[in-house]
């Protein structure tokens, strides 16, 4: 990998494993982008920067393809960056000024406008082991004046010309995330966002995009994922010339702000890629980029009960401790208390900001659930909702002025909660205060930490005002700065993102968290489109799962506890049924496979995920997972109705040495002699699959 600059040429190549980004300085001193793909030979790329005009309608095509094109001149394409002068000139003239390569792995192009002392700095970052390429840029208001900022992007991905463009993409509502879609990109602009104040369950910010026939191990594919919690927008525009044009960053949405004289903005980081095999490989390249350059802590994840549903808000200390004796029993390592724990939370309607442990529920205090939770061997988890509070709670009666809201106008209430204005030092304060208390009181090695609402009403900004940050943007950096300096005061405890379900996961929160809430819908069925639609763009180690009652509450499926416990173990395991209502037979049934998912989870929570097959092709949905040392294989195989004379008999596998054997470890009826690689991925391995919901779990072990 290397950051390669043709200073004749006025170049600049950034070399990844498989592949080359190539961009360029034109004759009007901007910078152009050349070529994103498979390898090639830059220096023979020079002549491409000369002008290129259609008619007075489009006087410089090159200006579609700028690597951070402002707002000004002839530049009708989405903007990366625009603004207003102290003057109310609103025309920026980018012009390249010079680079710098920081390290071995960080170039940084200097831009400058062409008039007014404004300075971005674009930066380069590749993590070329993946592919991938971490952008972002810095905006420096280096006069006397101050300078509003209508939008600033993080980056503009260019890519070549294909004779036509499929986007892949997920959509989804509360109970139903990461719902994967498609769809040819016509002249014009789609746009993703959220403006709900974070993430967001309907879209998620990460795009791949392909000539339309890209599969799941072949054909090259641009994708990309943006490091941002909060409102944010992907435009992909396609010009009337055939050109797609990725811009993204936060929502400028009702998100101006001022840059006053010495000050500068740092946008987040968007990180784009390209593999040449096909969906699997782009998921496995950001996998492990995830793994590797964003997540904190260990990959293994805990087994965990959490009482949620088993409970809700009927929390007591006796119930409490009955779950946790059975859990034990079943080999869980991590008891969670959910909601339901504090103030007066005995409904969704009151309690909610008042993050002291209820008497009533807890005579003796938190610590005899602790104490019995740790006797038994587990360690004690507890669920918070830190930016929420009800109306009715001492929290709102005390603060009534802490929370967003348009003097004017009555706060709408969401699952009868109001939004703490994060942004304000004092809540940022009060949050980070009562979370050191929590952690340092008690014996807590992990939180979930929920938001349950989206952001309303986001706060007046008097009409002369200098507007400062955008109040969208501070909540999400006073929420990683609250995040980082937990993770920094208690490095052991571990953390998981939860918003209602799977509402914020993305590449910001993720620095942060070491497991994610991917949905509220925990059945086993519904999960697994769910869940793979989380698997393009996020790695299966920080996906939590729940076992939980069958027939489900949410849609009254009834399912075997086998399919229910192999549906989990593709992520990270957790049980959230009432088990102690569970039979014996079940709950021995259980500890088998808590048993042998501890055996496996380190293929799945650090190997590589291969998707087989899906149950949006057909009635067989099927995974397999080989281990970091490519020595183990787990394959997971779930069908969904059995036709008499139709059934599934073999899954071919992906990913191993054609010359290698493999063994059968587990899972009888199946191939047991030794195989080699070849006719594993060729011929198949053989499935047992029978009946409606069967499913089956095959480990294989390599021989030689
Ligand atoms: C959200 C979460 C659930 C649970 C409830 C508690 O919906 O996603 O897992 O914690 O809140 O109120």
């Amino acid at each position: 990998m290397s950051i390669a600059v043709l200073e004749q040429e006025r170049l600049f190549e950034i070399r990844m494993k498989h592949s080359s980004y190539l961009f360029g300085i034109n004759e009007q001193g901007t910078v152009q982008h050349l070529y994103w793909g498979n390898p090639v030979e830059a220096r023979e790329c020079a002549g491409q920067l000369a002008l290129r005009s259609h008619s007075s309608f489009d006087p410089d095509l090159n200006r579609n393809m700028e690597e951070y094109g402002g707002w000004g001149g002839s530049n009708y394409t989405e903007p990366c960056l625009k603004v207003r002068f102290a003057d109310g000139v609103r025309d920026l003239k980018l012009r390249y000024e010079g680079y710098e390569i920081i390290g071995d792995h960080h170039l940084v192009l200097r831009l400058r406008d062409a008039h007014y002392p404004l300075r971005v700095e674009i930066s380069y970052k590749p993590a070329g082991e993946y592919d991938v390429l971490e952008r972002y840029v810095t905006v420096y208001n280096e006069g006397e004046d101050s300078v509003r900022i209508d939008q600033v992007m993080a980056a503009a991905w260019s890519l070549p010309g294909l004779p036509a463009y499929r986007l892949t993409h997920v959509t989804g509502r509360w109970a139903g995330e990461y719902q994967l879609r498609t769809q040819p990109l016509t002249e014009g602009k789609k746009v993703l966002e959220s403006r709900q104040g974070f993430t967001g369950p309907h879209a998620n910010p990460w795009f791949a995009i392909d000539n339309g026939k890209a599969d799941e191990t072949s054909g090259n594919v641009w994708f990309g994922a943006l490091a941002w919690s909060g409102n944010w927008k992907m435009v992909l525009e396609k010009s009337a010339f055939g050109q797609l044009r990725i811009v993204g960053g936060i929502n400028d949405f009702d998100s101006a702000f001022t840059l006053e004289a010495g000050e500068s903005y740092t946008s987040p980081a968007f990180i784009g890629g390209f593999v040449s095999g096909g969906f699997g490989a782009m998921s496995r390249n950001l996998h492990r980029y995830q793994s590797q350059t964003i997540l904190p802590g260990s990959r293994i994840r805990k087994v965990l009960y959490n009482s949620w549903e088993a409970t809700e808000f009927a929390v007591k200390v006796e119930d409490q401790k009955a779950l946790a004796r059975v859990a034990a029993g079943l080999g869980v390592e991590r008891f969670v208390v959910d909601d339901g724990w504090f103030g007066a939370r005995s409904s969704d309607r009151a309690g909610l900001g008042d993050w002291t442990v209820n008497p009533e529920k807890f005579p003796g205090g938190l610590e005899e659930l602790i104490e019995e939770v740790n006797g038994l061997g587990m360690d004690f988890g507890l669920w918070v909702e830190p930016e929420s509070v009800n109306p009715d709670s001492d929290l709102y009666r005390q603060h009534p002025d802490w929370v967003y809201q348009f003097p004017t106008r009555e706060g709408t209430l969401l699952r009868n909660q109001l939004l703490l204005n994060l942004g304000k030092p004092e809540v940022k304060a009060f949050v980070l205060d009562f979370m050191t208390r929590l952690l340092d009181t008690y014996d807590i090695s992990f939180i979930k930490w929920d938001m349950n609402r989206t952001v309303t009403e986001p706060g007046n900004i008097p009409l002369q005002a200098h507007e400062g940050e955008s109040v969208w943007v501070r909540h999400v950096e006073h929420l990683y700065e609250i995040w980082a300096e937990l993770r920094h005061r208690f490095p052991e405890v571990e953390f998981e993102t939860c918003a209602g379900g799977g509402a914020r996961i993305d590449l910001g929160i993720m620095r942060f968290a070491d497991q994610v809430w991917i949905s509220d819908n925990t059945d086993a069925r519904d999960r697994l489109t769910i869940q793979e639609g989380f698997s393009y763009a996020y790695s299966p180690s920080v996906m939590m799962c729940w076992v939980t009652e069958s027939p489900h509450g949410m849609n009254g499926r009834s399912l075997p506890l086998s399919f229910r416990f192999h549906s989990a173990m593709l992520g990270g395991l957790g049980i959230g049924a009432n088990i102690g209502r569970w039979t014996a037979e079940e709950r021995s049934e259980a500890g088998q496979y808590v048993e042998l998912y501890k055996e496996i989870r380190h293929v799945i929570s650090e190997g590589s995920l291969y998707r087989l097959a899906s149950f949006e092709e057909g009635d067989l949905a099927s995974y397999q997972y080989i281990s970091r040392d490519q020595q183990e294989i787990v394959v997971f195989a779930f069908q969904q109705a059995q036709y008499f004379g139709s059934g599934v008999t073999r899954i071919c596998l992906q990913g191993l040495q054609p010359d290698a054997v493999y063994a059968v470890a587990g899972g009888a009826g199946t191939a047991d002699t030794p195989w080699h690689g070849s006719n594993l991925m060729n011929i198949g391995l053989p499935l047992t699959l029978r009946g409606d919901y069967a499913s089956q779990l095959i480990q294989l072990k390599r021989q030689a």
